[in-house]
Protein backbone atom coordinates (compact mmCIF):
# COMPACT_ATOMS: atom_id res chain seq x y z
CA UNK A 1 0.00 0.00 0.00
CA UNK A 2 1.48 3.39 -0.94
CA UNK A 3 1.22 5.97 1.64
CA UNK A 4 1.26 8.79 -0.54
CA UNK A 5 -1.72 7.54 -3.05
CA UNK A 6 -5.23 8.27 -1.21
CA UNK A 7 -7.47 5.47 -1.54
CA UNK A 8 -11.55 5.53 -1.28
CA UNK A 9 -12.82 4.29 1.89
CA UNK A 10 -16.42 3.78 3.24
CA UNK A 11 -16.64 4.60 6.62
CA UNK A 12 -18.86 2.32 8.61
CA UNK A 13 -18.16 2.84 12.32
CA UNK A 14 -16.32 4.82 15.01
CA UNK A 15 -13.99 2.95 17.66
CA UNK A 16 -14.10 3.62 21.06
CA UNK A 17 -11.72 6.70 20.43
CA UNK A 18 -14.08 8.36 17.63
CA UNK A 19 -12.27 7.63 14.62
CA UNK A 20 -14.66 6.07 11.80
CA UNK A 21 -13.88 2.86 10.87
CA UNK A 22 -13.40 1.85 7.11
CA UNK A 23 -11.75 -1.60 5.77
CA UNK A 24 -9.56 -1.49 2.77
CA UNK A 25 -9.61 -5.19 2.24
CA UNK A 26 -9.72 -7.39 5.02
CA UNK A 27 -7.53 -4.60 7.28
CA UNK A 28 -9.64 -2.29 9.02
CA UNK A 29 -8.35 1.40 8.92
CA UNK A 30 -9.29 4.29 11.43
CA UNK A 31 -10.03 7.49 9.80
CA UNK A 32 -10.02 10.56 12.64
CA UNK A 33 -12.87 13.44 11.83
CA UNK A 34 -14.82 11.06 9.70
CA UNK A 35 -18.25 9.59 10.15
CA UNK A 36 -20.59 6.25 9.39
CA UNK A 37 -22.03 7.12 6.06
CA UNK A 38 -19.16 8.59 4.96
CA UNK A 39 -17.25 7.95 1.72
CA UNK A 40 -13.99 9.63 2.02
CA UNK A 41 -10.65 9.36 0.37
CA UNK A 42 -7.72 8.38 2.61
CA UNK A 43 -4.49 8.77 3.14
CA UNK A 44 -2.75 5.66 4.83
CA UNK A 45 -0.10 7.36 7.50
CA UNK A 46 0.47 4.90 9.83
CA UNK A 47 0.67 1.04 10.30
CA UNK A 48 0.37 -1.23 13.46
CA UNK A 49 -0.04 -4.54 13.92
CA UNK A 50 -4.18 -5.62 12.78
CA UNK A 51 -5.24 -2.37 11.46
CA UNK A 52 -3.58 0.99 9.60
CA UNK A 53 -4.51 4.43 10.53
CA UNK A 54 -5.39 7.23 7.81
CA UNK A 55 -5.65 10.90 7.09
CA UNK A 56 -8.44 12.22 5.53
CA UNK A 57 -8.00 13.92 1.98
CA UNK A 58 -11.56 14.91 1.50
CA UNK A 59 -15.18 13.95 1.90
CA UNK A 60 -16.59 12.16 -1.72
CA UNK A 61 -19.92 11.98 -0.23
CA UNK A 62 -20.73 12.72 2.85
CA UNK A 63 -23.28 10.83 5.52
CA UNK A 64 -26.46 12.23 6.79
CA UNK A 65 -25.23 12.36 10.01
CA UNK A 66 -21.90 14.48 9.19
CA UNK A 67 -22.10 18.04 10.01
CA UNK A 68 -19.58 21.24 9.86
CA UNK A 69 -18.09 21.20 12.96
CA UNK A 70 -19.13 23.96 15.46
CA UNK A 71 -16.07 24.78 16.49
CA UNK A 72 -13.17 26.89 14.68
CA UNK A 73 -10.58 24.65 16.36
CA UNK A 74 -12.31 21.38 15.69
CA UNK A 75 -9.39 19.97 13.49
CA UNK A 76 -6.37 20.87 15.29
CA UNK A 77 -7.95 20.36 19.10
CA UNK A 78 -7.62 17.34 20.84
CA UNK A 79 -10.65 17.92 23.08
CA UNK A 80 -13.26 17.03 20.89
CA UNK A 81 -13.36 13.77 18.67
CA UNK A 82 -16.94 14.28 17.42
CA UNK A 83 -17.18 17.41 16.14
CA UNK A 84 -18.11 16.31 12.57
CA UNK A 85 -21.31 14.21 13.56
CA UNK A 86 -24.97 15.43 14.44
CA UNK A 87 -25.60 15.38 17.99
CA UNK A 88 -28.34 13.11 18.09
CA UNK A 89 -26.25 10.19 15.76
CA UNK A 90 -23.78 11.29 19.12
CA UNK A 91 -26.31 9.68 21.17
CA UNK A 92 -27.22 6.88 19.28
CA UNK A 93 -23.22 5.97 18.88
CA UNK A 94 -23.19 6.04 22.65
CA UNK A 95 -25.80 3.89 23.49
CA UNK A 96 -24.65 1.35 20.65
CA UNK A 97 -21.13 1.61 22.48
CA UNK A 98 -22.43 0.60 25.50
CA UNK A 99 -24.38 -2.23 24.36
CA UNK A 100 -21.02 -3.53 22.27
CA UNK A 101 -19.20 -3.23 25.39
CA UNK A 102 -21.84 -5.12 27.61
CA UNK A 103 -22.35 -8.02 24.89
CA UNK A 104 -18.38 -8.61 24.19
CA UNK A 105 -16.52 -7.91 27.09
CA UNK A 106 -19.77 -9.17 29.93
CA UNK A 107 -21.35 -11.17 27.28
CA UNK A 108 -24.50 -9.69 29.39
CA UNK A 109 -27.71 -9.20 27.42
CA UNK A 110 -28.69 -6.28 29.12
CA UNK A 111 -31.46 -3.28 27.69
CA UNK A 112 -29.80 -0.28 27.16
CA UNK A 113 -31.87 2.60 27.59
CA UNK A 114 -31.37 5.75 25.27
CA UNK A 115 -28.88 8.35 25.98
CA UNK A 116 -30.19 11.20 28.40
CA UNK A 117 -28.81 13.73 25.75
CA UNK A 118 -28.19 17.30 26.82
CA UNK A 119 -31.19 20.15 25.53
CA UNK A 120 -27.89 22.33 24.84
CA UNK A 121 -25.20 20.44 24.27
CA UNK A 122 -22.63 23.52 24.88
CA UNK A 123 -20.67 25.13 27.17
CA UNK A 124 -21.71 22.22 29.67
CA UNK A 125 -17.84 21.76 30.67
CA UNK A 126 -17.22 23.58 34.16
CA UNK A 127 -13.38 22.21 34.77
CA UNK A 128 -10.39 23.53 31.60
CA UNK A 129 -7.00 22.13 32.38
CA UNK A 130 -5.04 24.06 30.20
CA UNK A 131 -1.09 24.13 29.27
CA UNK A 132 0.93 27.00 28.50
CA UNK A 133 4.15 27.22 26.29
CA UNK A 134 5.52 29.22 23.54
CA UNK A 135 8.13 32.30 24.37
CA UNK A 136 7.80 35.21 26.89
CA UNK A 137 5.89 37.61 25.22
CA UNK A 138 4.90 34.94 22.54
CA UNK A 139 2.18 32.86 24.35
CA UNK A 140 -0.17 29.74 23.53
CA UNK A 141 -2.35 28.08 25.48
CA UNK A 142 -4.96 26.07 24.76
CA UNK A 143 -5.14 22.29 24.09
CA UNK A 144 -2.60 19.87 23.01
CA UNK A 145 -3.11 18.34 19.18
CA UNK A 146 -4.44 15.15 19.23
CA UNK A 147 -1.74 12.98 20.51
CA UNK A 148 1.15 15.26 20.32
CA UNK A 149 2.49 17.85 22.91
CA UNK A 150 1.92 20.46 20.76
CA UNK A 151 -0.51 23.22 22.30
CA UNK A 152 -3.00 23.95 20.04
CA UNK A 153 -3.81 28.18 20.53
CA UNK A 154 -7.20 28.21 22.21
CA UNK A 155 -9.16 31.66 21.24
CA UNK A 156 -13.01 29.84 21.89
CA UNK A 157 -14.26 26.79 22.91
CA UNK A 158 -17.77 25.42 22.60
CA UNK A 159 -17.83 23.04 25.52
CA UNK A 160 -16.40 25.50 28.32
CA UNK A 161 -18.35 27.50 29.95
CA UNK A 162 -18.29 31.29 28.73
CA UNK A 163 -16.56 32.77 31.53
CA UNK A 164 -14.00 29.94 31.53
CA UNK A 165 -12.80 31.17 28.12
CA UNK A 166 -12.76 34.82 29.01
CA UNK A 167 -10.62 33.75 32.11
CA UNK A 168 -8.38 31.59 29.74
CA UNK A 169 -7.94 34.50 27.62
CA UNK A 170 -7.06 36.82 30.59
CA UNK A 171 -4.48 34.56 31.86
CA UNK A 172 -2.85 34.27 28.72
CA UNK A 173 -2.71 37.87 27.55
CA UNK A 174 -1.81 39.38 31.21
CA UNK A 175 1.15 36.64 31.36
CA UNK A 176 2.49 37.34 28.40
CA UNK A 177 2.03 41.05 28.88
CA UNK A 178 3.98 40.41 31.88
CA UNK A 179 6.86 38.78 30.13
CA UNK A 180 7.32 36.08 32.37
CA UNK A 181 8.44 32.74 30.27
CA UNK A 182 6.00 29.98 30.27
CA UNK A 183 7.65 26.43 31.16
CA UNK A 184 9.61 24.58 28.63
CA UNK A 185 8.85 21.02 28.95
CA UNK A 186 12.36 20.32 26.67
CA UNK A 187 14.25 22.30 28.81
CA UNK A 188 12.11 22.25 32.10
CA UNK A 189 12.83 25.74 32.91
CA UNK A 190 10.11 28.39 32.72
CA UNK A 191 7.22 29.16 34.88
CA UNK A 192 3.98 28.81 33.78
CA UNK A 193 2.90 25.13 33.44
CA UNK A 194 -0.83 25.12 33.62
CA UNK A 195 -3.68 27.15 34.20
CA UNK A 196 -6.27 25.13 35.80
CA UNK A 197 -10.03 27.10 35.37
CA UNK A 198 -13.12 25.81 37.27
CA UNK A 199 -16.67 27.65 37.23
CA UNK A 200 -19.62 27.46 39.51
CA UNK A 201 -22.59 27.59 37.06
CA UNK A 202 -24.80 28.30 39.78
CA UNK A 203 -22.83 31.31 41.33
CA UNK A 204 -20.93 32.57 37.86
CA UNK A 205 -17.97 32.40 39.85
CA UNK A 206 -14.45 31.49 38.91
CA UNK A 207 -11.26 29.54 40.56
CA UNK A 208 -7.92 29.55 39.01
CA UNK A 209 -4.65 27.18 39.72
CA UNK A 210 -1.60 28.22 38.46
CA UNK A 211 0.25 25.40 38.11
CA UNK A 212 4.28 26.50 37.96
CA UNK A 213 7.62 25.06 37.74
CA UNK A 214 8.71 27.32 40.29
CA UNK A 215 8.25 27.74 44.37
CA UNK A 216 6.66 31.63 44.27
CA UNK A 217 4.78 33.29 41.17
CA UNK A 218 7.29 36.24 40.25
CA UNK A 219 5.13 39.09 39.68
CA UNK A 220 2.52 37.51 41.82
CA UNK A 221 0.65 40.58 43.21
CA UNK A 222 0.71 42.48 39.73
CA UNK A 223 -0.69 39.62 38.00
CA UNK A 224 -3.51 39.00 40.60
CA UNK A 225 -4.02 42.87 40.54
CA UNK A 226 -4.55 42.66 36.81
CA UNK A 227 -6.64 39.10 36.67
CA UNK A 228 -9.14 40.58 39.34
CA UNK A 229 -9.77 43.76 37.42
CA UNK A 230 -10.02 41.87 33.98
CA UNK A 231 -12.42 39.08 35.07
CA UNK A 232 -14.38 40.43 38.19
CA UNK A 233 -16.18 36.77 38.47
CA UNK A 234 -13.10 35.62 39.43
CA UNK A 235 -12.88 34.83 43.32
CA UNK A 236 -10.28 32.24 43.98
CA UNK A 237 -6.53 32.24 42.88
CA UNK A 238 -4.55 29.04 44.01
CA UNK A 239 -0.70 27.81 42.98
CA UNK A 240 0.33 24.24 42.27
CA UNK A 241 3.96 23.90 42.73
CA UNK A 242 5.16 20.89 40.04
CA UNK A 243 8.61 21.20 40.26
CA UNK A 244 9.09 17.43 38.04
CA UNK A 245 9.89 16.39 35.26
CA UNK A 246 6.08 15.02 34.57
CA UNK A 247 3.27 14.90 32.15
CA UNK A 248 0.96 14.46 35.54
CA UNK A 249 -0.15 18.26 35.43
CA UNK A 250 -0.51 18.62 39.43
CA UNK A 251 2.41 18.76 42.17
CA UNK A 252 1.78 17.85 45.69
CA UNK A 253 1.71 21.06 46.95
CA UNK A 254 -1.27 23.54 46.54
CA UNK A 255 -1.89 26.96 48.15
CA UNK A 256 -4.04 29.29 48.08
CA UNK A 257 -2.91 33.05 46.62
CA UNK A 258 -5.70 35.25 46.93
CA UNK A 259 -9.55 35.35 47.68
CA UNK A 260 -11.66 32.45 48.62
CA UNK A 261 -10.80 28.74 49.12
CA UNK A 262 -13.89 27.17 47.46
CA UNK A 263 -16.21 27.82 44.75
CA UNK A 264 -19.90 26.55 45.27
CA UNK A 265 -21.93 24.38 42.95
CA UNK A 266 -25.35 24.22 43.48
CA UNK A 267 -26.98 20.78 41.98
CA UNK A 268 -30.44 20.03 43.04
CA UNK A 269 -31.40 21.07 46.47
CA UNK A 270 -27.46 20.59 47.33
CA UNK A 271 -24.45 23.35 47.70
CA UNK A 272 -21.13 21.66 46.98
CA UNK A 273 -18.18 23.38 48.09
CA UNK A 274 -15.34 22.82 45.57
CA UNK A 275 -11.43 23.39 46.64
CA UNK A 276 -8.41 23.83 43.71
CA UNK A 277 -7.61 19.96 44.18
CA UNK A 278 -11.25 18.42 44.52
CA UNK A 279 -12.92 15.95 42.15
CA UNK A 280 -16.04 17.24 40.57
CA UNK A 281 -18.05 16.16 37.79
CA UNK A 282 -17.41 18.52 34.98
CA UNK A 283 -20.46 18.91 33.37
CA UNK A 284 -23.36 20.74 36.13
CA UNK A 285 -26.64 20.00 34.10
CA UNK A 286 -26.15 16.67 33.64
CA UNK A 287 -24.57 16.04 36.87
CA UNK A 288 -28.25 16.74 38.31
CA UNK A 289 -29.66 14.21 35.81
CA UNK A 290 -27.25 11.68 36.49
CA UNK A 291 -28.10 12.15 40.37
CA UNK A 292 -31.47 11.89 40.13
CA UNK A 293 -31.19 9.00 38.26
CA UNK A 294 -29.55 7.34 40.96
CA UNK A 295 -31.76 8.38 43.59
CA UNK A 296 -34.34 6.87 41.92
CA UNK A 297 -32.85 4.01 41.47
CA UNK A 298 -32.08 4.11 45.22
CA UNK A 299 -35.60 4.31 46.27
CA UNK A 300 -35.00 5.22 49.85
CA UNK A 301 -37.63 4.65 52.73
CA UNK A 302 -35.48 5.96 55.41
CA UNK A 303 -34.44 3.23 57.42
CA UNK A 304 -30.98 2.44 55.20
CA UNK A 305 -27.08 1.64 55.17
CA UNK A 306 -26.02 3.09 52.21
CA UNK A 307 -22.57 2.68 51.01
CA UNK A 308 -21.05 5.54 48.91
CA UNK A 309 -18.11 4.02 47.39
CA UNK A 310 -15.18 5.89 45.44
CA UNK A 311 -17.33 9.30 46.70
CA UNK A 312 -15.09 12.44 46.24
CA UNK A 313 -16.04 14.93 47.70
CA UNK A 314 -19.49 12.95 49.23
CA UNK A 315 -21.56 14.31 46.71
CA UNK A 316 -23.82 11.41 45.40
CA UNK A 317 -24.33 9.95 48.87
CA UNK A 318 -24.70 13.77 50.15
CA UNK A 319 -27.28 13.56 47.16
CA UNK A 320 -29.13 10.82 49.32
CA UNK A 321 -28.66 11.10 52.91
CA UNK A 322 -31.99 12.73 53.91
CA UNK A 323 -33.66 9.85 52.46
CA UNK A 324 -31.48 7.41 54.58
CA UNK A 325 -30.90 6.32 57.76
CA UNK A 326 -27.01 6.54 57.22
CA UNK A 327 -24.49 6.65 54.21
CA UNK A 328 -21.11 6.26 54.30
CA UNK A 329 -18.67 7.51 52.01
CA UNK A 330 -15.28 6.28 51.41
CA UNK A 331 -12.95 8.10 49.48
CA UNK A 332 -8.85 7.57 48.99
CA UNK A 333 -8.10 11.43 48.97
CA UNK A 334 -7.73 12.95 52.42
CA UNK A 335 -8.86 16.39 50.45
CA UNK A 336 -11.65 15.20 48.85
CA UNK A 337 -12.79 13.24 52.48
CA UNK A 338 -12.49 16.99 54.23
CA UNK A 339 -14.29 18.62 51.43
CA UNK A 340 -17.34 15.74 52.19
CA UNK A 341 -17.30 16.61 55.62
CA UNK A 342 -17.83 20.07 54.97
CA UNK A 343 -20.28 19.68 52.53
CA UNK A 344 -22.18 17.61 54.99
CA UNK A 345 -22.36 20.35 57.68
CA UNK A 346 -22.90 23.32 55.08
CA UNK A 347 -26.46 21.05 53.75
CA UNK A 348 -27.19 20.58 56.96
CA UNK A 349 -26.83 16.70 57.34
CA UNK A 350 -25.90 14.58 60.23
CA UNK A 351 -26.49 11.17 59.14
CA UNK A 352 -23.29 11.04 56.65
CA UNK A 353 -19.78 10.46 57.76
CA UNK A 354 -16.54 9.75 55.71
CA UNK A 355 -13.87 7.30 55.95
CA UNK A 356 -10.66 8.14 53.81
CA UNK A 357 -9.07 4.97 52.27
CA UNK A 358 -9.19 3.00 49.45
CA UNK A 359 -12.11 0.99 48.84
CA UNK A 360 -10.20 -2.42 49.11
CA UNK A 361 -9.25 -2.32 52.35
CA UNK A 362 -12.21 -0.01 53.91
CA UNK A 363 -15.38 -1.76 52.19
CA UNK A 364 -13.93 -5.77 53.65
CA UNK A 365 -13.85 -3.81 57.45
CA UNK A 366 -16.71 -2.07 56.57
CA UNK A 367 -18.61 -4.79 56.00
CA UNK A 368 -17.57 -7.10 59.15
CA UNK A 369 -18.54 -4.07 61.60
CA UNK A 370 -21.69 -2.86 59.64
CA UNK A 371 -24.14 -6.21 59.80
CA UNK A 372 -26.25 -4.85 57.37
CA UNK A 373 -25.94 -2.75 54.15
CA UNK A 374 -29.02 -2.14 51.92
CA UNK A 375 -27.32 -0.02 49.29
CA UNK A 376 -24.24 0.81 48.20
CA UNK A 377 -23.22 2.73 45.31
CA UNK A 378 -20.20 2.66 43.40
CA UNK A 379 -18.59 5.61 41.15
CA UNK A 380 -14.73 4.03 40.62
CA UNK A 381 -12.96 5.51 37.88
CA UNK A 382 -11.82 4.78 34.92
CA UNK A 383 -10.06 1.35 36.23
CA UNK A 384 -13.42 0.10 37.44
CA UNK A 385 -13.65 -1.58 40.84
CA UNK A 386 -11.33 -4.30 42.21
CA UNK A 387 -12.60 -7.52 42.65
CA UNK A 388 -12.19 -7.36 46.42
CA UNK A 389 -14.51 -4.55 46.86
CA UNK A 390 -17.15 -6.40 44.47
CA UNK A 391 -16.52 -9.93 46.43
CA UNK A 392 -16.93 -7.98 49.79
CA UNK A 393 -20.51 -6.92 48.42
CA UNK A 394 -21.60 -10.01 47.06
CA UNK A 395 -20.31 -11.84 50.98
CA UNK A 396 -22.61 -9.30 52.70
CA UNK A 397 -25.84 -9.89 50.62
CA UNK A 398 -25.52 -6.64 49.67
CA UNK A 399 -29.42 -6.72 48.62
CA UNK A 400 -28.94 -3.43 45.75
CA UNK A 401 -25.38 -2.18 43.92
CA UNK A 402 -25.99 1.06 42.05
CA UNK A 403 -23.07 1.23 39.70
CA UNK A 404 -22.60 4.83 37.99
CA UNK A 405 -19.42 4.10 35.77
CA UNK A 406 -17.33 6.46 33.63
CA UNK A 407 -16.07 3.50 31.44
CA UNK A 408 -18.44 0.91 29.43
CA UNK A 409 -15.55 -1.82 29.14
CA UNK A 410 -14.74 -1.76 33.15
CA UNK A 411 -18.90 -1.80 33.75
CA UNK A 412 -19.16 -4.74 31.64
CA UNK A 413 -16.29 -6.75 33.28
CA UNK A 414 -17.57 -5.75 36.44
CA UNK A 415 -21.62 -6.22 36.01
CA UNK A 416 -20.13 -10.19 34.79
CA UNK A 417 -18.69 -10.35 37.85
CA UNK A 418 -21.84 -9.95 39.76
CA UNK A 419 -24.11 -11.36 37.63
CA UNK A 420 -21.63 -14.87 37.88
CA UNK A 421 -22.34 -14.50 41.68
CA UNK A 422 -25.66 -14.45 41.98
CA UNK A 423 -26.97 -10.89 41.12
CA UNK A 424 -28.92 -9.63 37.89
CA UNK A 425 -28.33 -6.57 36.15
CA UNK A 426 -30.93 -3.69 35.74
CA UNK A 427 -31.36 -1.49 32.66
CA UNK A 428 -28.11 0.36 31.93
CA UNK A 429 -28.99 4.40 31.40
CA UNK A 430 -26.26 5.76 29.58
CA UNK A 431 -25.93 9.95 30.47
CA UNK A 432 -23.89 12.12 28.09
CA UNK A 433 -21.97 13.97 30.38
CA UNK A 434 -19.41 14.96 27.62
CA UNK A 435 -21.24 16.00 24.33
CA UNK A 436 -18.69 16.02 21.63
CA UNK A 437 -16.49 13.79 22.76
CA UNK A 438 -16.43 10.14 22.78
CA UNK A 439 -16.91 9.68 26.41
CA UNK A 440 -20.26 8.25 27.88
CA UNK A 441 -21.28 7.98 31.83
CA UNK A 442 -23.71 4.82 32.62
CA UNK A 443 -25.62 4.44 35.71
CA UNK A 444 -26.82 1.46 36.12
CA UNK A 445 -28.27 -1.11 39.26
CA UNK A 446 -27.84 -4.65 39.81
CA UNK A 447 -30.14 -6.51 42.26
CA UNK A 448 -29.84 -10.06 44.85
CA UNK A 449 -31.52 -12.64 42.84
CA UNK A 450 -34.09 -14.38 45.23
C1 LIG B 1 -15.28 9.04 39.23
S1 LIG B 1 -14.82 9.81 40.74
C2 LIG B 1 -16.37 9.85 41.54
C3 LIG B 1 -16.57 10.90 42.60
C4 LIG B 1 -17.98 11.16 43.09
N1 LIG B 1 -18.78 9.96 43.23
C5 LIG B 1 -18.69 12.20 42.26
O1 LIG B 1 -19.73 11.93 41.65
O2 LIG B 1 -18.21 13.34 42.22
C6 LIG B 1 -13.91 8.56 41.50
C7 LIG B 1 -13.34 8.86 42.86
O3 LIG B 1 -12.75 7.67 43.36
C8 LIG B 1 -11.59 8.01 44.10
N2 LIG B 1 -10.79 6.77 44.16
C9 LIG B 1 -9.90 6.31 43.25
N3 LIG B 1 -9.45 5.10 43.62
C10 LIG B 1 -10.06 4.78 44.80
C11 LIG B 1 -10.01 3.66 45.66
N4 LIG B 1 -9.23 2.62 45.38
N5 LIG B 1 -10.76 3.68 46.76
C12 LIG B 1 -11.56 4.73 47.06
N6 LIG B 1 -11.65 5.83 46.27
C13 LIG B 1 -10.91 5.86 45.15
C14 LIG B 1 -10.99 9.16 43.33
O4 LIG B 1 -10.13 9.93 44.16
C15 LIG B 1 -12.25 9.92 42.90
O5 LIG B 1 -12.61 10.89 43.86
Amino acid sequence: MSRAKPVTVEITDLNHAGDGVGRIGRTAVFVPQTVPGDTASVEIVGKRSNFWVGRLVEIKQASPDRIDPPCPHASSCGGCQLQHMRYQAQLRWKQGQVEQALRRIGSLHVEVAPVLGMERPAHYRSRAQLPLGGSPGHLVMGFFRRGTHEIVDMHECMVQHPLMVKLALAVREIIEQSGLPPYDEVLHRGVFRHAVIRASFSEKKLMLVLVTRTESIPLQDEIVDRLGEAVPELVSIAQNVNPKVTNVIFGDRTRIVWGDHYIYEQIGELRYAISPRSFFQVNPVQTKALYDRVRQLADLTGCETVLDLYCGTGTIGLYLAKGAERVIGVETVPDAVADARYNAEINGIVQAEFVQGSAEEVVPRLVRQLGRIDTAIVDPPRRGCEVVVLDSLVKANVPKIIYVSCNPATLARDLAYLAQHGYAAGQVQPVDMFPWTSHVECVTWIQKKK
